[in-house]
C-alpha cells in the first residue's frame, strides 16, 4: 500500500475506538492496532507500538479518555479520583519525553474545570484529546514552515542529516524535524537527506527511510557511526533533529546518539538545529541534567531480529536518550519561531 506519509496519522479516533499504525512492524508490515481499554494504551506506549513524542502526548490523551470511560460511577468526586489513577498509569509508561506528561495535566485539568455530570466531563475529555491532536498538526507544520527560514541559504539545495524519526509517525501528522525536511523538499530546498539508522530500535532505517520512500523524498540511510565522516568529507549541511524534552535553558533530551551527532557538528562546522513544539519544553527543569533518562531493555542491543548476538556474560546499558547541551545548538525551531536556545524562556506562555 501507498500512503502519503505527511498525512499518515499514527494515532486515529475510529468507531469508538483508538486506531495505532504498529510502528514496531513498519516498514515490513503495515498493520494498525485498534485500542478500546486503557491498560492497552498504556502497554502499546511501552511497547512503542506507537512512540515519537507528540504522539505518546496524543495517544496518552485518548488513553486518559478510554480510561474516563472506564470508571464506573455517576459521582464527580468519585469519579475525578478515579481518573487520577487512570493518570497515574498512563505516566508510568515512558519517563523521558515531557508531551505525555503535558497531555494528561491538560485531559486531568480539564476535567477539573469542567462542571457538570460525569457523562458531560467524559464528552470533554474526548473532544479534548482530539484537539490535542488537530493542534499538533497545525503545530509541525508552522514548525516546517519556521524552520525553512532558517536554514542556511547556501547551497541553494541542502543535504540534511537527521536522526530517529521525527516525521508523521512520531506526531499526530506531518512532523517536526521531518516536518522541516518536507517543507524544505516542498519549496525546492532538499537535495537528500541522510537518514542515522538510529541503533538499538532503528527509527530511522525503518521509520524515516520509509516515510521519505513514500514521498519520493530522496534519502540516504547511513549507521550512526558514519555521520562524523560524512561531515568531515563536506557531504551534510545541516543537521535537523526532534526532542523529548527541552529545559529552559535549551538543553535538549532526544534520541540516544544525538549528543555526539551535536559535538560531530559542532567541530565540522555544521549548523545544528532542534525542531519541536512548545508543549516539548519543559519550563518547571532548569537544566538538561534533571531529565529523567529511560533506560530500555538490554534484549534491544544484544537481540537483533531473532538472532542473539552478543556472548552471555557480557553486561549491557542501554539509556534511550542523551541531552545535547544548549551550546550546542544553533537554535531551537518552534510554532512560535526559531530562536537561540538563550531566548527560548521568552516563548513562555
Ligand atoms: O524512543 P522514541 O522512538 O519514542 O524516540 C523518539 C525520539 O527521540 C524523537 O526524536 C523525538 O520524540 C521527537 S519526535 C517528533
Amino acid at each position: 500500500m501507498t500512503l502519503v506519509s505527511s498525512r499518515i496519522s499514527p494515532v486515529r479516533w475510529h468507531h469508538d475506538k483508538v486506531s495505532l499504525i504498529d510502528q514496531t512492524r513498519l516498514p515490513q508490515e503495515y498493520t494498525v492496532v485498534e485500542i478500546s481499554r486503557c491498560n492497552d494504551m498504556a502497554e502499546a506506549i511501552k511497547s512503542m507500538i506507537v512512540r515519537g513524542a507528540p504522539a505518546i502526548g496524543v495517544a496518552a490523551a485518548y488513553g486518559m479518555y478510554l480510561g474516563a470511560r472506564e470508571i464506573e460511577t455517576t459521582q464527580t468526586n468519585v469519579f475525578l479520583k478515579e481518573l487520577e489513577k487512570v493518570a497515574q498509569l498512563l505516566r508510568e509508561t515512558r519517563p523521558t519525553a515531557v508531551n505525555l506528561f503535558w497531555a494528561i495535566s491538560r485531559m486531568l485539568r480539564i476535567a477539573y474545570e469542567t462542571p457538570g455530570t460525569v457523562e458531560e466531563i467524559r464528552a470533554i475529555l474526548l473532544q479534548t484529546a482530539q484537539d490535542i491532536q488537530a493542534e499538533d498538526v497545525q503545530t509541525c507544520e508552522t514548525i516546517g514552515k519556521n524552520g525553512l527560514a532558517v536554514l542556511p541559504t547556501q547551497p541553494h539545495k541542502l543535504r540534511i542529516l537527521t536522526h530517529c524519526n521525527t516525521g508523521a509517525l512520531a506526531t499526530a501528522g506531518y512532523g517536526t524535524a521531518l516536518g522541516v525536511i518536507r517543507s524544505a523538499w516542498q519549496a525546492n530546498r532538499l537535495l537528500k537527506v541522510f537518514a542515522d539508522e538510529t541503533r538499538p530500535r532503528l527509527q530511522g532505517a525503518k521509520l524515516t527511510a520509509w516515510e521519505c520512500v513514500q514521498e519520493g523524498i530522496p534519502v540516504t540511510v547511513i549507521t550512526d557511526s558514519m555521520a562524523a565522516h560524512c561531515m568531515k568529507q563536506g557531504m551534510v549541511d545541516a543537521v535537523i533533529v526532534g526532542a523529548d524534552r527541552i529545559t529552559a535553558n535549551g538543553d535538549t533530551a532526544n534520541k540516544i546518539g544525538t549528543y555526539s551527532l551535536a559535538v560531530v557538528s559542532k567541530m565540522h562546522n555544521v549548523p545544528f538545529y532542534v525542531a519541536a513544539p512548545l508543549s516539548t519544553v519543559d519550563f518547571q527543569l532548569a537544566t538538561g541534567a534533571e531529565i529523567p533518562i529511560e533506560e530500555r531493555d538490554p534484549s534491544e542491543i544484544y537481540q537483533v531480529g531473532k538472532t542473539i548476538i552478543s556472548p552471555q556474560g557480557a553486561d549491557f546499558y542501554n539509556p534511550a536518550f542523551d541531552v545535547t547541551p544548549a551550546e550546542l545548538i544553533t537554535a531551537i525551531i518552534t510554532e512560535r519561531g526559531a530562536v537561540k536556545p538563550s531566548e527560548l524562556l521568552g516563548l513562555k506562555y
